[in-house]
C-alpha cells in the first residue's frame, strides 16, 4: 500500500504524549510544535484515528513548499497529484491560516489553492465544466508559516475528542483528549483505585475506564475518510476488528466519580451508560471535603473549578484548603489536580512533587502532581 505523510495534530503541551501514543501504535515519528509527523499507509491512518486518545486530528500532508507570490502558490499547488486523493465528485472546501508570511491574505490563499486544484482536476478528469462536488468530503487546509506552505487533507471529520458518548455536559467540561492526557500523565494502573472527585459530566472517569479496558476511543464513531475511494472497505473493517480483539472487557476496574452537584452526577451516569461503561464506574453526589477511603495506592485526578470568575476565587481557595486537609491522610495515593490558580500549592497546604504547564482550551493551567508512597516490593 502507498505510504503517506501523516500528521497527528496536538494541543499545545501534549505533543510528547501524542508522540508516545503514535510510537506505541508502531510508527516512528517526529515531534514539532502542535504536530507529530510520521509515514504510513491507509491502515496507519485508520488505526491512528481509531486509537489515538490525545491527538486532535489526523491529516495527510499533500505537499510542502515555499511561496512568496500568489503565482508560486498557484503553480506549486497545481503540480501536486490531487487526483490521486480526490474523486471527480469530491467536495473539497479549502480553509487557511497564515503566520509571519508574505502571503498574509488568508481568503486569497484559499481561493488560489481552490482554483489550482480545480485546474489540476479538470485536466486529469478531462472536464470543461464545473465540478458538482456532491461526493465525499475532503477538507483541505492551506497553512503558511514563515512563507512555507503546507497543504493537508483532514481524515478525521469531527475532532478526535468527539468520541460519541458525551451527550450531556456541565459548565466547563474537559476535552476528552485532555482528560485522556491527564490520566496518561499519572502512574495509574487499571488494578488500582481511580477517583475523580470533581467529575462533572464524567469525562475523566469515562476516559480512565476506556484506557483501563483498552477500548479504542474511536470505536463508537465514524471518520470522514471512511467514504474515500483510496480506502479499501476492508481497511476500516480490519481496524474495527482489531479494536474489538484488543479490548479487554474482563479487566476489573475500581473507578469512581463524585460531584457536589447531583445534576452533574446524573449526567455523568448517562454519559457512562452511552459509552457502554454504565456498570463499570460508580458515580455519587459528594463534596470533596468529605472524601475518605480505606483503600490504598489509588490515584485521584481532579479538574476542580478554578475560581476565575469575579468573586469566586475566595470560596474556591477555601475549598482547595479543605481538600488539602481531606487528602492529607492518603499518603499511599497519588493526587493530580489541574487548575489555573497560581497559589494552589500554598492554599492546598503542600508543595507538589512536580507540576506541568498545560492549556485547558485557552486557559493556562498547571497540573499539580503529588506522588504517593510506592507499594512495598514483593520478593519472590
Ligand atoms: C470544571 S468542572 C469539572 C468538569 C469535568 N471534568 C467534565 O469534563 O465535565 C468542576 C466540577 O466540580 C464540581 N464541584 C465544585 N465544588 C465542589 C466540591 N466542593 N466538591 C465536589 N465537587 C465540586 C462542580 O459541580 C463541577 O461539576
Amino acid at each position: 500500500m502507498k505510504n503517506f505523510d501523516i500528521i497527528a495534530t496536538s494541543a499545545m503541551g501534549l505533543e510528547a504524549i501524542v508522540a508516545k501514543e503514535v510510537r506505541d501504535l508502531g510508527y516512528e515519528c517526529q515531534v514539532e510544535n502542535g504536530k507529530i509527523t510520521y509515514k504510513g499507509d491507509v491502515r496507519a491512518i485508520a488505526r491512528s484515528n481509531m486509537w489515538l486518545r490525545t491527538a486532535d486530528r489526523i491529516k495527510i500532508k499533500i505537499g510542502e513548499f515555499k511561496a512568496y507570490t500568489f503565482d508560486e502558490l498557484f503553480e506549486k499547488t497545481k503540480a501536486l497529484p490531487w487526483e490521486e486523493f480526490l474523486p471527480e465528485n469530491a467536495e473539497f472546501p479549502v480553509s487557511g491560516k497564515s503566520v509571519k508570511s508574505k502571503l498574509f491574505s488568508v481568503s486569497d490563499c484559499q481561493a488560489i489553492v481552490k482554483k489550482a486544484i480545480v485546474e489540476r482536476m479538470r485536466k486529469s478528469y478531462k472536464k470543461t465544466t464545473w465540478f458538482e462536488e456532491n461526493g465525499p468530503l475532503f477538507k483541505i487546509e492551506v497553512a503558511l508559516l514563515k512563507d512555507v506552505v503546507t497543504l493537508t487533507i483532514d481524515t478525521s471529520g469531527s475532532g478526535l475528542h468527539k468520541r460519541g458518548y458525551r451527550s450531556g455536559q456541565g459548565e466547563a467540561p474537559l476535552k476528552e483528549t485532555l482528560a485522556a492526557a491527564l490520566i496518561k500523565l499519572t502512574n495509574w494502573h487499571p488494578d488500582k483505585p481511580f477517583v475523580d472527585p470533581f467529575c462533572g459530566s464524567g469525562t475523566i472517569p469515562i476516559e480512565a475506564a476506556l484506557i483501563g479496558q483498552n477500548i479504542a476511543p474511536g470505536f463508537n464513531r465514524e471518520f470522514v475518510s471512511e467514504a474515500w475511494p483510496i480506502f479499501p472497505d476492508s481497511v476500516w473493517d480490519e481496524v474495527r476488528m482489531e479494536a474489538e480483539d484488543l479490548a479487554n472487557y474482563d479487566q476489573p476496574l475500581d473507578i469512581s466519580g463524585m460531584d457536589i452537584d447531583h445534576r452533574m452526577v446524573k449526567i455523568a451516569e448517562e454519559n457512562a451508560f452511552e459509552a457502554g461503561l454504565g456498570d463499570l464506574i460508580s458515580f455519587k453526589q459528594m463534596r470533596v471535603q468529605d472524601f475518605t477511603t480505606k483503600k490504598e495506592y489509588g490515584v485521584i485526578v481532579g479538574n476542580p473549578p478554578y475560581g476565575e470568575r469575579l468573586g469566586e476565587k475566595k470560596a474556591v481557595e477555601e475549598m482547595y484548603s479543605q481538600m488539602g486537609k481531606a487528602f492529607a491522610p492518603l499518603d499511599t495515593w497519588s493526587i493530580y489536580i489541574l487548575t489555573s490558580n497560581e497559589d494552589f500549592e500554598q492554599v492546598y497546604g503542600k508543595p507538589a512533587t512536580k507540576k506541568r504547564k498545560l492549556f485547558n482550551g485557552f486557559i493556562r493551567t498547571d497540573y499539580y502532581q503529588y506522588w504517593g508512597k510506592r507499594p512495598p516490593r514483593v520478593d519472590k
